[in-house]
């Protein structure tokens, strides 16, 4: 079980593209912090709602541990993760809760230049390298294709360049990196931008008061900027 707790707990990114905007959004909503000397935690002042700065890619599981209660992140991360969860046979642990209107990307299939597109069905027998293999995968089977997946960490659009795969999956913002790389983006598996995400279940107990509270304050920010 985890510790009962009266304080929120939310994470977010520590350093990324996500990082700075999701630090000032929360505080448009009131908050604000004492850093911890590794600054890797942030103690709520104005409220009993503390950061934790981690990895992208880590916030959905604290969130399905009960380790935080909420994170921003991206829902291209948010989606990977349920996807896996979902081949797994694990049931959703986390969820959705508001578009919070940037970090917005695409989760794009990039091709080299010289290919002329001739639609998914081309793609039969490649081999696409990627870090959303779940997403990846669950859009090949839809389309009804077999190809062959190389999952990467990082840097996937050099893949093609060095001859570990024919094609990419990966996330296009500005396109600069596609192009530095020689590959158009030829379909859209997932539009992502920031997301506020918590668990499937209810809060109980001074947590939820005080989720109630973000949430409402949130909404606020949210309909301003608009
Ligand atoms: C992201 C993404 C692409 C790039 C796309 O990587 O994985 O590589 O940005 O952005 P662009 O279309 O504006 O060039 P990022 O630099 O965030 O680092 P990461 O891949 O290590 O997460
Ligand atoms: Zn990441
Ligand atoms: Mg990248």
């Amino acid at each position: 079980a985890v510790e009962s707790r009266d304080r929120l707990r939310i994470a977010i990114q520590k350093s990324g593209r996500l990082a700075d905007p999701a630090r000032a959004l929360l505080a448009s909503c009131g908050l604000s912090w004492r850093e911890s000397r590794d600054r890797l935690f942030c103690y709520g002042e104005t409220l009993p709602v503390d950061l934790l700065l981690v990895r992208d890619d880590d916030i959905p599981g604290l969130i399905a541990d009960g380790v935080c209660d909420l994170g921003i992140v991206g829902r291209n991360v948010l989606e990977e993760q349920d996807a896996e969860r979902l081949r797994g046979g694990a049931t959703p642990a986390f969820r959705e809760m508001r578009s919070l209107g940037f970090g917005g990307c695409r989760l794009a299939l990039a091709v080299p230049e010289s290919w002329s597109w001739q639609g998914p069905a081309q793609l039969a027998g490649t081999r696409i390298a990627t870090s959303y293999p779940a997403l990846l995968q669950a859009w090949l089977e839809r389309e009804g294709i077999v190809a062959d997946v190389v999952t990467l960490s990082g840097s996937v659009e050099i893949a093609p360049r060095l001859g570990q795969a024919d094609l990419v999956c990966d996330l296009v913002s500005s396109g600069a990196t596609l192009a530095a790389n020689q590959l158009k983006p030829v379909a859209t598996l997932l539009e992502s931008e920031a997301v506020l995400a918590g668990p499937v279940g209810e809060f109980d107990g001074e947590r939820a008061l005080l989720a109630e509270m973000l949430l409402r304050r949130l909404d606020g920010a949210l309909r301003t900027r608009h």
